[in-house]
């Protein structure tokens, strides 16, 4: 979940690699670091901090040369601070630049202090360093060293290592964590993804697990776990666009949130016929089905769980929706499970990843549904489907969300439809319906207006609740999650049945409850929890549909102390249309607070470690 970069024989390397971390900095930003290889050794410069730091020392102190590595960090073993910074050097003769944990570190560590290696870091990554050293002085080529130095290590890893003993090549590896290389006519780049090398190239090779080798100039050798010499097909993916900017906006998630409509737009649209039916782009015979498995983390992991309810509802195919990290520690039984869906927007967090691998070890067919259309999960799985909301650079993920629970609404419908629960009218009410979504999305925008003034209350807050029923619990769930990682303010998201059964206890004078409502078959019942709420001396923010926001009011007219709707909908896009208050509501709480949007304390937007 650190970004990692490399390049052999691009001139002025540097500005090449600076640039490719960051299109690579969404995968961490704790410390950034660049070495080039000099007649002499490395020139290496460090900072602590995003990107801009290491930006500023290099244009300060600038490198020359035309081979270097680059890493951004998302610090794992090792606190954030430069010694922890890599490139991690090694003696003088290896530099590293590594992404993910090896885990038998301790153990190797413990061997390389007793023969005298000293340590310089905190970091799993230096272990690496050392063994290169060693290896490198036991073997009379790079590749074989590399090959030595992985008969060492265990865990999941993807590095590239620098050396002065080969100053033409670059030993790379990759297991588990992703590791791509790019071609150009000139020089031969690594990374840890297509996207980090769009500026230079399109050309490229998607390392396999336990995948090794190393790269000049102008040659790619690789191996494969077995150590025999592999060629891995050149894949020319799709022009990656340009660092992607503001286009005005504050920040890239106020972007992104406001880019919903075309998210699902064009999510629709590549899942729709002429006639403006749904189609999957591949077949999925939702018949011969038994159960699903959705597996997901984070934000995904609650799209997943609103799908769950959809597939279950309308199809009558039932779902275990689980968060990725646990599910296959757990020993789940499979016997029913013929179809496992890993969500994710990049495609490549671990433990989803590992996941879907799993099942497929135990003979479940995968599928991936992804935003990035080259991530590991897309390559890797039998079928893939894809959200077409663009690249998301905010840490916290907005369209992409939306887009996934637009195709989990139609991956349900479509299920529903061939296995014989919707009929037909049903199945194009709900196309028609659909096809509204992004006007209405468009609409439901002005929501951003009432809650810019609601949310100085909600800043000073200490912590909050979220309540929903049906398909709204997971959005209360997303809400809380939004405004924990946004705003660092603590908050919980309970089904609103389940708030008698424990959390009331917290209810206190002032406590924030965020309700949220749609006209529903739970709008009774969400009322009552909200009144019991209330009478406790609970702050009510109602985040509800037009018809269900009038009903509390006549109901129960001071009720709320703050009200945001949305324009009314079928019960079935209620999760998607309140999504967009919910998401707002954290966006200014974080504004307000002043803390980093974009880029939240301890987070990264993508994590391929477990
Ligand atoms: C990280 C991000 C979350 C994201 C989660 C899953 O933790 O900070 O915003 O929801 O990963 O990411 P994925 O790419 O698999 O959807």
């Amino acid at each position: 979940m650190c970004g990692i970069i490399g390049a052999i024989g691009y001139p002025n390397a540097a500005d090449a690699l600076l640039q490719g971390l960051r299109r690579l900095e969404y995968r961490g930003y704790d410390s950034a670091g660049i070495a080039v290889s000099t007649k002499t050794g490395f020139d290496v410069r460090r900072a602590v901090g995003k990107l801009n730091a290491l930006a500023e020392v290099i244009s300060t102190s600038p490198l020359k040369g035309n081979t270097g590595i680059g890493h951004t960090r998302w610090a794992t073993h090792g606190g954030v601070k430069i010694e922890n910074a890599h490139p991690i050097l090694a003696q003088d003769r290896v530099a590293v630049v590594h992404n993910g944990i090896i885990e038998n570190h301790r153990t190797l560590r413990k061997s390389l202090e007793a023969k005298g290696c000293k340590f310089t870091s905190d970091t799993d990554t230096e272990v690496l360093a050392h063994l290169f050293v060693d290896a490198m002085d036991n073997t009379d080529n790079l590749h074989d060293a590399t090959a030595k130095v992985l008969g060492q290590i265990e865990g999941a890893y993807a590095f590239v290592i620098m050396t002065t003993d080969y100053p033409d090549q670059l030993a790379i590896a990759r297991q588990a964590s992703p590791l791509a290389v790019g071609l150009t006519d000139e020089a031969i780049f690594v990374g840890s993804d297509a996207i980090a090398m769009g500026d230079v190239t399109q050309k490229i090779i998607f390392l396999k697990d336990g995948d090794y080798g190393t790269i000049s100039h102008d040659h790619v050798h690789l191996s494969d776990s077995d150590g025999q010499t592999v060629n891995r097909e050149v894949v020319v993916v799709a022009a990656s666009p340009g660092l992607v900017s503001k286009e005005g906006y504050h920040h890239f998630m106020e972007k992104e949130i406001h880019e919903q409509p075309d998210a699902v737009l064009h999510t629709l649209s590549a899942m729709t016929d002429s006639n403006g039916g749904f189609h999957l782009p591949q077949f999925i015979d939702f018949t011969k089905l038994t159960a699903m498995a959705y597996l997901a983390a984070g934000t995904s992991f609650h799209a997943g769980l609103i799908g769950r309810y959809w597939m279950e509802q309308l199809a009558d195919l039932p779902v275990v929706t689980e968060i990725a990290s646990e599910f296959r520690y757990r020993h789940p039984s499979l016997r029913q499970i013929s179809l496992a869906l890993g969500i994710s927007q990049s495609g490549e967090s671990l433990d989803t990843l590992m996941a879907l691998r799993y099942m497929a070890e135990k003979g479940v067919n995968t599928a991936a549904l992804v935003n990035v259309d080259t991530s590991t999960m897309a390559r890797e799985s039998g079928l893939h489907l894809i959200t077409r909301a663009g690249p998301e650079i905010g840490v916290a993920s907005t369209k992409s969300y939306m887009a996934q629970m637009t195709v989990l609404l139609i991956l349900a419908v479509v299920a529903g439809h061939q296995r014989g629960i919707i009929p037909d009218q049903r199945r194009q009410e709900i196309e028609a319906m659909l096809s509204s979504l992004p006007r209405l999305l468009g609409e439901s925008m002005a929501c951003s207006d009432t809650i810019k003034p609601m949310v100085a209350r909600l800043a000073k807050a200490k912590s909050c609740l979220y309540l929903g029923r049906g398909t709204l619990y997971p959005l209360a769930l997303e809400g809380a999650l939004k405004l924990k990682e946004l705003s660092y303010i603590h908050a919980e998201g309970y089904a609103g049945g389940e708030m008698k059964h424990g959390p009331i206890a917290l209810i206190e004078e002032g406590l924030p409850v965020v309700a949220i409502l749609a006209d529903d078959e739970h709008l009774g019942k969400m009322i009552s929890n909200v009144v019991e709420a209330k009478a406790r001396g609970a702050d009510i923010l109602l985040v509800a549909t037009d018809s269900a926001a009038r009903q509390v009011v006549e109901e129960s007219p001071e009720l709320a102390e703050m009200v945001v709707t949305v324009p009314d909908c079928d019960p079935l896009l209620a999760p998607l249309l309140l999504s967009l208050p919910i998401q707002f509501l954290a966006y200014f709480t974080a504004v307000h607070k002043g803390t980093d949007v974009d880029q939240p304390r301890n987070l990264a937007k993508s994590v391929t470690v477990e």
